[in-house]
């Protein structure tokens, strides 16, 4: 760079020192077999065609060619010979350092080029930027199309611009002018991630190319963190994880980064069949998990929360500390000695009143007159746990009594559940058959094991 500015400068004297004399040399310099390729280019530049050599160059020793040295210099400096004609730019609020110096020839040819705009290449811009910037930032695993192709003009001014970065428009509708289908679904969305209506995209995608799929800036959780930091905390100490929150296409799996058409978290559909989209099948998890889609359809009785289309409350969907991901203790045991909080899980939304009292002709309807068959069931030593009666997520018969019954070693304690208009009867395998009455209590003594 020194030594081009230093000979620019020694030209630039003996311009001076000879004075004005120019005489036109086009014909004879172009048909010349030593200046020929100039001619030869397709596109040619302007003052070239006009005939004029002089426009830029002027002779500064009277013998041409001269052996071993330079009869031509230029009629200004560098930073300056290009725009004695092309003096017409506005000055914008970001200038690309070459074009503010007067670097034009650094990619622009002076005489002519085979594409337009006297640059050698029109479609792939990428060797023309590279030959100053460093190309690795550009070629990590995933490209983006249009820098794969080296259209960094599509999105870049090479010149100057008003926008950060030399941009072409704002960062957020330079996007959206290409991935107009994202912008027309982002528009008929409900719901709008706040970052991506808010920030730029780059926020969470790098433009060029990246690590990672999607063009993303970091892996997820990662990315996530930045802004969701207790959340992404929970996950990572969650003694139970969740499978897809930990693996595959992470946060992804269930929720929609950009929008989504359903209120709320942000996830693809609603809570219940945003699990399904995986637990409709026979064969996720080992040893297969039950198939929840199948043991939900055609149900008459589902569980309250499934009713209205929740998983949630009861399983933390970003893994817990409890079996089943679930949000509280629930023993997997059929016999569980009753301690305080061993059904945590189910008492969290169920009145905890209804285990507690040996009589009650409020908590339960699960009586005999006043004496609390649930406490009779499951509040001692050797307690049934709520499982040998009912099931989780949904039931043929009414109080989500378990119809095919809970597996007991290899056989299966089928209730055979009955209910009335004021109690019910059941003959469980446990014992014979056995009524209730709330109004007109039944005579009978359980023999319960204490
Ligand atoms: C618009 C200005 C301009 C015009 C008109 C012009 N040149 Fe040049 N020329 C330059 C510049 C600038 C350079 C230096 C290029 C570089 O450093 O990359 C140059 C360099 C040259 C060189 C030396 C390097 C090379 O490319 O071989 C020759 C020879 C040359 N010009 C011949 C001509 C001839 C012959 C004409 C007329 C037919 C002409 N030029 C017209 C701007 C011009
Ligand atoms: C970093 C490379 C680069 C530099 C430096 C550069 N240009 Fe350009 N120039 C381009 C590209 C690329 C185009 C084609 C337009 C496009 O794709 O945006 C262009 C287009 C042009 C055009 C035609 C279109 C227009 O915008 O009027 C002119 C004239 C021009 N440049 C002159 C110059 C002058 C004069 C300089 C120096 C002051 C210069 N350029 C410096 C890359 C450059
Ligand atoms: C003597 C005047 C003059 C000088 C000096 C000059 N140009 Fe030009 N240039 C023109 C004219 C005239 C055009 C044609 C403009 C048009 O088509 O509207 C042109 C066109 C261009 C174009 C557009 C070519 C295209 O394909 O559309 C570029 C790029 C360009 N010049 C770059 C340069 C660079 C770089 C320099 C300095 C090395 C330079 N010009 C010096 C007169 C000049
Ligand atoms: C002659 C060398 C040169 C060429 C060729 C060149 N650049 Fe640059 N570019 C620079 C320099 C020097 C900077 C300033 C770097 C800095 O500030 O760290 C720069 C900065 C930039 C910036 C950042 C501007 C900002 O303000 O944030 C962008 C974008 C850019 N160049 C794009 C391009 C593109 C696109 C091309 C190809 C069309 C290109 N450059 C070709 C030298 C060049
Ligand atoms: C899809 C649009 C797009 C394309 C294509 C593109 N860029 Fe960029 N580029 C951007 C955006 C957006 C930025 C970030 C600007 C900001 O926020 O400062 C950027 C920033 C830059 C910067 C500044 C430094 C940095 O990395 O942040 C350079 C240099 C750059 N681009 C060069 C290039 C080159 C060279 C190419 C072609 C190989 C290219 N770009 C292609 C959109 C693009
Ligand atoms: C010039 C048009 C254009 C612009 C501008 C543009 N893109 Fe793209 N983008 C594409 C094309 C083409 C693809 C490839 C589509 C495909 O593979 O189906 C793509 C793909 C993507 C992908 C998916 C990449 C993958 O690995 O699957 C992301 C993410 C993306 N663009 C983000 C952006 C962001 C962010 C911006 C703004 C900084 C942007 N795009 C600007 C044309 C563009
Ligand atoms: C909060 C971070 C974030 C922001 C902000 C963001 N994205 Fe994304 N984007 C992602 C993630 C994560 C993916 C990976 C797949 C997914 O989760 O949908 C993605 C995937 C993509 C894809 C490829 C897959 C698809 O959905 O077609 C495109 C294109 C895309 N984003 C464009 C954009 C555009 C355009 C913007 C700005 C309007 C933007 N993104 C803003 C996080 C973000
Ligand atoms: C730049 C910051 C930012 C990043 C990065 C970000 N988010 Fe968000 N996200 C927000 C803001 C702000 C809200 C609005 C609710 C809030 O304030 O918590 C939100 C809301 C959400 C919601 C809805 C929560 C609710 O309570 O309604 C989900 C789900 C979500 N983001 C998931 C993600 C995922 C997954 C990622 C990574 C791919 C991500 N976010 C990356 C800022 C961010
Ligand atoms: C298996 C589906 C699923 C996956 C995978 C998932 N989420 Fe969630 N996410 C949910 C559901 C459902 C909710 C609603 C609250 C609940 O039930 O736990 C939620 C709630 C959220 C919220 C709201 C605040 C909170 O903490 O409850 C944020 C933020 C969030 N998720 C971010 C993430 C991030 C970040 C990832 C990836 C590390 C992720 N999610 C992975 C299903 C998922
Ligand atoms: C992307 C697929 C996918 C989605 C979506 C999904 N899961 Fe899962 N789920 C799995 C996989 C895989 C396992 C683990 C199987 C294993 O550990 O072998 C699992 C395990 C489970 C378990 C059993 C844990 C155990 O140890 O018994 C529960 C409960 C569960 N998921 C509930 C949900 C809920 C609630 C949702 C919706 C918020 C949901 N899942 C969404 C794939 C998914
Ligand atoms: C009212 C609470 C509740 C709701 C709501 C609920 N579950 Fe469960 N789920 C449970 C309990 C309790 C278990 C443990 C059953 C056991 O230990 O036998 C369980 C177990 C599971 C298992 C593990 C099954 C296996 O084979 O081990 C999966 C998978 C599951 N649930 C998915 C779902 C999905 C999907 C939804 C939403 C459609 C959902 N659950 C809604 C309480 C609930
Ligand atoms: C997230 C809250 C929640 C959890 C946890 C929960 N349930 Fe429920 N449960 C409900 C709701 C809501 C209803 C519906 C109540 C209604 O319709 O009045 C319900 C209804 C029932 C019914 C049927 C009541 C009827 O009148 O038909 C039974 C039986 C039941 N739950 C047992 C359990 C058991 C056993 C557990 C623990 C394994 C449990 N529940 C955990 C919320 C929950
Ligand atoms: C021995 C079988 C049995 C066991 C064990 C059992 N239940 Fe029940 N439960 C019933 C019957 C039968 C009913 C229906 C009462 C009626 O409406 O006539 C019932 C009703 C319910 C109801 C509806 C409200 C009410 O109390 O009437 C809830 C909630 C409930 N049980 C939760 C639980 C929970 C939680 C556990 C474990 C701590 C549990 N059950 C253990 C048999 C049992």
């Amino acid at each position: 760079m020194y030594i081009m500015i230093k000979t620019w400068a020694i030209s630039f004297a003996i311009v001076f020192f000879l004075g004005n004399a120019t005489p036109s040399y086009a014909e004879t310099c172009l048909s010349t077999t030593c200046h020929s390729a100039i001619g030869a280019f397709k596109n040619i530049h302007q003052p070239l065609k006009n005939g004029d050599c002089s426009f830029c160059h002027q002779q500064t020793v009277k013998e041409h060619p001269l052996k071993g040295g330079k009869s031509f210099g230029f009629i200004a400096k560098p930073a300056e010979l290009c725009k004695k004609c092309h003096n017409s730019f506005g000055k914008k609020k970001v200038t690309h350092s070459p074009f503010k110096e007067g670097e034009c020839v650094a990619c622009h040819n002076a005489h002519g080029a085979n594409g337009r705009f006297l640059l050698d290449d029109n479609e792939d811009r990428s060797g023309l930027c590279f030959g100053c910037h460093d190309s690795a930032p550009f070629n990590k695993k995933y490209i983006h199309g249009p820098v794969a192709t080296g259209s960094c003009t599509v999105c870049h001014d090479s010149h100057q611009s008003d926008v950060k970065g030399l941009l072409k428009s704002a960062s957020r509708e330079l996007c959206l002018s290409c991935h107009d289908d994202f912008a027309k679904k982002m528009n008929s969305a409900t719901i709008i991630h706040p970052p991506v209506k808010k920030e730029p995209c780059t926020s969470c995608h790098n433009p060029h190319s990246s690590s990672w799929p999607n063009l993303l800036k970091q892996g997820m959780p990662d990315l996530c963190a930045g802004c969701h930091r207790e959340t992404v905390k929970k996950i990572k100490n969650a003694k139970v994880p969740h499978k897809p929150v930990t693996e595959g296409k992470l946060c992804s799996s269930c929720h929609s980064s950009h929008f989504s058409k359903v209120k709320g978290l942000q996830l693809f559909d609603d809570e219940k069949n945003t699990c399904l989209v995986c637990h409709s099948s026979d064969k996720l998890g080992k040893p297969p998990l039950a198939n929840i889609k199948k043991d939900l359809e055609g149900k008459k009785y589902l569980h309250g929360p499934i009713k209205k289309g929740l998983c949630g409350g009861c399983h933390s969907s970003h893994g817990s500390d409890f079996p089943h991901i679930l949000t509280g203790n629930y023993p997997s045991d059929f016999y569980v000695p009753f301690k305080e909080d061993s059904y945590s899980f189910c008492l969290r939304c169920h009145d905890k009143n209804m285990v507690n009292f040996a009589e009650t002709t409020i908590y339960t309807k699960f009586r005999n007159g006043s004496r609390n068959l649930h406490y009779v069931h499951v509040n001692n030593s050797k307690g049934r746990s709520c499982r040998a009666c009912h099931e989780s997520h949904a039931s043929g018969g009414p109080k989500l009594i378990n119809a095919e019954g809970t597996k007991f070693g290899e056989w299966r304690v089928q209730s055979r559940f009955q209910i009335t208009a004021t109690g019910g009867s059941c003959a469980p395998g446990c014992h014979r058959r056995y009524g209730y009455d709330r109004v007109k209590p039944v005579d009978l003594t359980f023999p319960i094991n204490k």
